[in-house]
Order: structure tokens, then sequence, then C-alpha cells
């Protein structure tokens, strides 16, 4: 569902990469100067090493830390690094985030976790420009940016900000952000690695108590579980996209803070990846001078406190650290600066010339193929503006777009509320009523009668605290948003709830016909929902996380505090079982599952093959043919798992991961054959003993479907001589 706007991006984008890569003039245009570093035939790491020499001892301590005093509580840049100017090194501009960019007015995307919701990697693309864009005409050269921790805990405050539970979808959506953000020439940062994957209970120890907090919680992770499911978007980010900066995030792992992390920077980032960009601090997560320049850290961007010039001297002075380990980091951040341009092309002013109306194109199209329709009974959806009298909007989400706030804080540049969007959309015809909601008789009286009632409730939850609970309204305010929705339902028989959340519990699903999730919807939410709502686009949404039935579900839920919340630590008991891998393991039925969604036409799936493929980093290629069996046009996210063999009995196997996906649009009666490609990576899990990728012999599923519970055709393979009943095809 790629609108033009949408499309026109991504190639603005990719024809702004090609001209990246073909401009290897000796000597840029830029403001680097004719200094010996300046020579754009030499290797960054040449050039780097040249300029390194020329440093003063105490020039190369400053380029450690940030110099901007402000901060994130400036109405500008979130942090600045001022360069040296003796030597024309310039000031280097960092900027938030991942929902749009947090300096003046931008465009308010949906949230990363509504992206995910499409399950279209152009789309994060299209994302990545827009905000690569918008952080470029504001003066900016690094955006902070993307979040991909996976969500391990619907609980979570920053779900809203990242991809979801999956990490391959997270790993696509990645590659396809940092993409279009690097192809407009910013550099982008991939956080918070690692392990970042819950805030406590809000505000900063010991203030607050100490249970599980973001700022102190030692994350006590196996090698395996680290490998399949929260490092797979920081591998791709670097290998695939090429991401120029990594911020190390709050939390300890295993013992060590993220950002004095031997394990995490050196072994795995540097040294298995092969990451020759810089790591960077998350604001407040660098704590010891020493301990930072040994564990990897190159720069700390706010406030230098570690590596204020004071810290570092004193560890010099005492013999705790060496000039060669600064200088290695100030190497790391100059060698980056200069593999991505900064030297050689003009400074970004911030001159704010971007197209406000393009971007608010993509604003729309990413939600109107995010918008995920959970249920539909008797057809209430799509509404038909010409047979319709009367309908109430009930809710204050409904006349408002709020963005959750922290670091993804974006202030919008313009807003096209829901309630907006449908008036707009029913025409003069229809009589549209609104009603905040603030009372439940109020609302219920809103909803008598009309011919439809759409209730619109929102969640709790952002940076710095996790949500208290899984119910929409956890604080006691009222009237409690789960309370509206049964109160609006008992008045009118159509009742459409629409979320702006992330998963939640849903108690009133069965006493209303239509829920349709529109996630934190960004500052075009309303057209898009209006698009959608009467039926001009398919709900292109299918969902990035699971909706539990029941909060005892959930893999954080029990009296287990040392699973979750944790005190000073937590520990990831369920191992590689994140996500609906843990339903599904466990055979729990959840209220909605991840990768479902309704459209409002049908598909059907057939002649599943699996063809082996011989030479190329592909093993194998699943065929299969969609058809468009209803009347409308449509669109279909086609989901391939695969479940793999146990290779011990002690190596516990998820039923079915995420390994492939197509999202497409089909008018009626018109097939396609897709194909997708299986690689090494997708057969394999990771092997403690060895420390390495491994592919065990045996029987792997291959199933294709709508959802992770709905699979449509599956068949076996063998692999590596593994004797397997009916298999489609063996791999060697
Ligand atoms: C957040 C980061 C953010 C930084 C700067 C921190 O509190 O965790 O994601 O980039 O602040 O605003």
């Amino acid at each position: 569902m790629q609108g033009r706007g949408a499309l026109g991006v991504v190639l603005l984008a990719a024809a702004f990469a090609l001209a990246l890569a073909g401009a290897p003039a000796a000597r840029a245009d830029g403001r680097c100067g004719t200094h010996p570093w300046c020579d754009t035939s030499l290797s960054p790491d040449a050039r780097a090493d040249l300029l390194l020499h020329v440093l003063t001892r105490d020039e190369r301590i400053a380029l450690l830390g940030g110099d901007d005093l402000t901060g994130v509580s400036g109405t500008g840049h979130t942090g600045t690094s001022f360069g040296v100017s003796r030597l024309g090194l310039p000031a280097v501009y960092f900027t938030d985030g991942p929902q749009g960019v947090r300096s003046g007015k931008a465009t308010l995307l949906p949230s990363p976790l509504a992206l995910a919701a499409t399950f279209s990697p152009s789309l994060a693309s299209a994302a990545g420009t827009v905000v690569g864009n918008e952080a470029r005409h504001k003066g900016n050269d690094v955006v902070f940016a993307p979040t991909v921790n996976i969500m391990r805990t619907p609980l979570g405050g920053r779900t809203f900000e990242a991809y979801g539970e999956d990490p391959f979808l997270t790993t696509r959506m990645a590659v396809g952000w940092i993409e279009g953000a690097q192809g407009q020439g910013v550099i982008a940062d991939v956080k918070h690695f690692a392990a970042n994957q819950q805030e406590g209970s809000g505000g900063i120890p010991p203030l607050t108590g100490l249970s599980g907090s973001r700022f102190l919680v030692d994350v006590r992770v196996d090698e395996r579980t680290l490998r399949e499911t929260e490092l797979p978007a920081f591998e791709a980010a670097v290998e695939e996209a090429h991401v120029g900066t990594v911020m190390c995030a709050y939390n300890r792992v295993n013992g060590a803070y993220a950002c004095e992390s031997d394990k995490l920077i050196h072994q795995i980032l540097e040294r298995d990846w092969g990451f020759q960009g810089f790591v960077l601090a998350d604001y407040g997560a660098a704590h010891n001078p020493v301990a930072s320049l040994r564990g990897g850290l190159d720069f700390e961007p706010w406030p230098a406190v570690a590596y204020g010039s004071l810290a570092v001297n004193v560890a010099l002075a005492a013999g705790q650290a060496t000039m060669a380990q600064v200088d290695e980091h100030v190497r790391r951040v100059l060698r980056t600066l200069f593999a991505y341009g900064f030297f050689d092309r003009g400074a970004y002013t911030d001159d704010e010339q971007f197209d406000r109306t393009a971007h608010a194109t993509v604003a729309r199209t990413i939600e109107t193929s995010a918008i995920t329709l959970m249920q539909n009974r008797g057809g209430l959806l799509p509404l038909d503006a010409t047979k319709l009298h009367s309908l109430a909007v009930i809710g204050k989400p409904a006349a408002a777009n709020p963005s959750r706030g922290g670091s993804a804080a974006v202030t919008p540049t313009a807003v096209t509320t829901p309630l907006a969007g449908i008036a707009q959309r029913a025409g003069a015809g229809v009589q549209v009523r609104y009603d905040p909601g603030s009372s439940l008789a109020a609302a219920a009286n809103a909803a008598r009668g009309a011919d439809a009632a759409l209730v619109f409730v929102t969640d709790g939850g952002g940076e710095g605290s996790d949500k208290a609970c899984l119910h929409l309204t956890c604080d006691g305010s009222q009237p409690d948003h789960d309370a509206l929705i049964q109160a609006v339902a008992a008045a009118n028989p159509h009742t459409i709830v629409v979320l702006e959340t992330g998963p939640v519990l849903t108690p009133w699903r069965d006493r209303v016909p239509a829920i349709l999730e529109a996630w934190d919807p960004g500052q075009e939410g309303g057209a898009a929902l209006a698009r959608v709502l009467f039926g001009d686009a398919d709900p292109g949404g299918r969902l990035p996380v699971t909706f539990p039935a029941s909060v005892g579900d959930t893999l954080t839920a029990g009296a287990d505090p040392q699973a979750y919340p944790g005190g000073l630590s937590v520990a990831y008991k369920e191992g590689v079982l994140v996500g609906y891998r843990w339903y599904d393991a466990k055979g729990i039925a959840p209220a909605f599952a991840f990768g479902s969604g309704l459209s409002y036409t049908k598909f059907h799936y057939s002649r599943l093959h699996v063809r082996r493929v011989r030479g190329g980093g592909v093993l194998a290629r699943v065929g299969v043919d969609v058809r468009n069996t209803g009347r409308r046009p449509g669109s279909e996210v086609v989901q391939l798992y695969l479940g793999l063999p146990q290779p011990s009995p002690s190596i516990v196997q998820p039923p079915r991961q995420l390994r492939g996906m197509h999202r497409i649009e089909l008018r009626p009666r018109h097939r396609i054959r897709l194909s997708f490609p299986i690689d090494a990576r997708s057969l394999s899990y990771w092997d403690v003993a060895s420390h390495s990728w491994r592919r065990a012999p045996g029987c792997y599923q291959v199933m294709v479907g709508h959802s992770s519970r709905d699979i449509r055709v599956a068949g076996a393979v063998a692999v590596a001589g593994a004797q397997c009943r009916g298999a489609v095809a063996r791999i060697p």
C-alpha cells in the first residue's frame, strides 16, 4: 500500500545514496580545507590517523565527550560536540529520534510499533528517509534512532518506540529504516545496545525504589537467548545497513554496564560483526571513565561526566587508563565521520527546507498500512457513508493526537485528528456527535441511537516507566477506559473500538463487533483512519505483538519477581521463548495472535513448493500461490514460519519462528506467486558449545500463512541427510 509520496521519498533516498557513492573526487566540495586528511583518495582510516596525530593531548581527551550543556532540555539539538576549530574539525550535532525529529516542528510519524504493523521494510525505509531528511534540514549530523530492543513484556514503557516481539520483523524494519535515514546523508544510531527491555517503575533511583530500573538493572540472559532474540537486529544494522553509530544502554548485561561491556562492545559488536563506527552512551549511561575506556565506549554525548576532561585526566594520572585507549576511541569517532562524508560536504543548516506535504503523505500512508482490524463481526466495517445518518465519536483521543513524550517526543507540523478525518469523510449528510467520554452516562447517551459508535481509548506507559498493569487504565483515573467501552457497547450494538495502544487486555472483546488497533497514529492518523473505516483503503496492518487473553499468560506473569521486574537484577528465564514463541510452546491461546489482522477481502493460499538452490547465500526457495477470492481489492501480509528441530533434548526450540514476509496488494480474483529465500541463518540456532551458528540435521517444518496461528499451507524439509516422512525437499 505505498502511496506515491512514500515511493517518491524512497526513490529520492536511493538517488541521494547513489550520488554519495559516486563522488570520489580527490578533494570534495566540503569544509575540510587543504589539510593532508582532506585528501578524499585516502581511506577513512588513513585520514583519521592523519588528523589524530596533529591533535593535542587535551584536544583528543575533549573529543571523548559532548560539549552542549543543555542536552535534552534545550529546544534545538539533543547534543553537540564542538569539534576543534583550530584544525577545521567542525561541530557535530545530534538529535532524537525514532518517531520523528525532536527539535522544533517536525513530522510526527506513526510510532515505530505502528510501522512494524505494516510488515513493510520499504515503508520503514520511507520513515527513515523522512526522519533523516528532516534531521538534516534541522542542522543535525547524527540521529538517535532506530530503537530495536525486542519487546519482552507488554508492560515495557517503550514498547511503542520499537518494532515489537519478533527478531526477524525487527531486523527487517531496522535495516529499512537505517538505509532510509543514512541515504539522506545523516548517520543513524541504533539503540539501546543491549537488552534495554524494561524501564522499571519510573523516576531515578534511589528516589523511586530499585525495582527493575533501567538505570541499574542487571539483565541475566544466556548467550543463546541474547544471540537469537535481542541481538539480530543490531547485527543486521551493522552488517547489512552499515549503521554509523550504536548507542549503548543504561542497564547492565550479565554483570557489566552495557557501556563498559567488553563482551558486548569488543567481542560481539567489533570482533564478531566487524563494526567500524563508534559507540556512544545513552544519556547518563556512562559511569566510570576507567571501565568505559577499557570496555569500548567511544563517546559520551551528554553529560560528559565519565568522559569529562577532569575524570579522564584523573584516570590517566592514576595510571588506570592510557592515552592509547583514548586515541583508539577518538580514532573510531573520526574514522566514522570521514567514512560517512561528514568532512566532504557543507555543514547542514537549520533551514527547515523539508517538504511538509510529502512527509505528511508518508505519515498517512504508513498509518493506513498499519491500522490493524482485529475483529469485524457481522461485517460492520467498512462503513458506507451513503447509508449512514449519524455517528457517535467518543473519547478524548479522538480529538487529539498525542505523542508519548520522552525522547521520542515530536511536535507535529500539523494534525488531522480522528474526529476531523471522520467528519470530513462522512460528509455533510451524516451527523457526527462527539463526546469526550468524561462521564459514562454522557458517553452512553451520545452513543445511543447512532448508526454506529466509535470509542477511542489509549493506554499508559512511556519512556522511563513501565505500565503498572495491562488494562487500559492503571492509575485509577475515572472513567476507566475499559468501563467506557462497556458503557458505549451497552448503549449501541454497533460499537467500534479504536485502540491507540500497544498490546493490552481486551476483556470486552466479546461485547463489541469491531476492534481496530490504530497504535500511536502520528499526525495524519485521522485521515488514515477515515480511509480504513469507510473502505477507501483495506486495513493493512498485522499485529507485531501478541495480545494476551489474560495477564497470567504472559512470560513475565506469576509470582516470580526475579523474572520481572527484578530488583537489581532480572532473569530472562524464558530463554528464547519470547513473544508468540512463548504462547506456542506453552499451548496458551492468545486473545489476538502475532501476525493477525483482518482484511475486507479473503485470500486463498495454495501450491506450497520448496526448491533447493545451489550456490550463493540462499539454500532454498519457498514458493506459494496467494489469490484474492473476495470482491474487493485488498492487502495481505503473507508470512513464512519455520519450525526447527531440537538438536538435542535439552535445547528448546519454539514451534515456529517468522523467517519471511511479503506484503502484497491484490485485485479481486487475482493471484500472485510468491517466493521466500531461505538462507543458512534461517535454519540455524546459536550453539553455545562452539559459540557459533549451527544447522542441526533433522526435519524442518515450513509453514506459510496469514498469521502465527493461521497457517494455510505447510510441509517438511529434510536437512543434512535426515529422513522425514513426506518431505517436500532436501537440503544438505
Ligand atoms: C533515551 C535515549 C535518548 C536519549 C537522548 C535517553 O533517556 O534513553 O533513547 O536518545 O535520552 O534524548
